[in-house]
């Protein structure tokens, strides 16, 4: 019933209030969000499940004590996502990417001696965005949503400004629309 309302007034019908009440429609009537992860003033928040339920695009090592991202780097998106950039190349709009960096823990296995992952550090996620939403927004902006999460505060950005905090090291990928590409495997057609 609750998704019937929702799809209802998200078709564009008389949403002229915010039912902050059920949480059902955060949207004022100016904009309805385009994505379930970022409301109506283009604040981001981390989302839930995505280990379980989308699509492992591929991990990073970075194993150098010190250095800037330190860390078992994995990457996800939803599995839609993931679909539509192998059949055109291009991320869709609302497209979620979270990279989740964990602490690396070492051992002897019989393998070898391994490396896997530690403790949540933090949670880096990018919300495309092809339609330029969220203007004079610092975390928006070059085609995405750009956002951090700290493992000891999951819930706020950690991030004010994503040409200060991001876009600097993204540069390398800027051919790429800002990912990294040849990290992840499964976007291989
Ligand atoms: C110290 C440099 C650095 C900073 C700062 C940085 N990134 Fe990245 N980011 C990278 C690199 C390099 C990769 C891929 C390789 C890796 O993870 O080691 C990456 C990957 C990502 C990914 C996975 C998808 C992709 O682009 O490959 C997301 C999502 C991401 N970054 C978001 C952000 C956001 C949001 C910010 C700012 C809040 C940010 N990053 C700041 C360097 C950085």
């Amino acid at each position: 019933m609750l998704r019937l309302v929702t799809s209802h007034f998200r078709a564009g019908i008389a949403v002229a209030f915010a039912w902050s009440t059920t949480g059902a429609i955060a949207a004022g009537p100016e904009r309805a969000p385009f994505s379930p992860y970022v409301d109506a003033r283009g604040t981001i928040t981390l989302p839930k499940d995505f280990r379980t339920r989308w699509t492992h695009l591929g991990s990073w090592v970075v194993q150098q004590d010190g250095a800037p991202g330190q860390g078992f780097h994995d990457v996800y998106t939803e599995p839609a996502s993931a679909a539509s950039f192998r059949k055109t190349g291009q991320w869709p709009d609302g497209a979620t990417l979270v990279k989740e960096i964990r602490g690396i823990t070492s051992g002897p296995l019989t393998t070898g001696p391994a490396l896997w992952a530690g403790d949540n550090k933090v949670w880096f996620v990018m919300v495309k965005d092809s339609k330029g939403r969220h203007a004079g927004n610092g975390n928006w902006g070059d085609g995405w949503g750009w956002a951090l999460f700290d493992a000891k505060q999951p819930s706020t950005n950690a991030s004010v400004s994503y040409q200060k905090d991001c876009l600097g090291c993204h540069t390398p990928a800027k051919a790429t629309d800002w990912v990294f590409l040849q990290g992840y495997p499964t976007l291989a057609r």
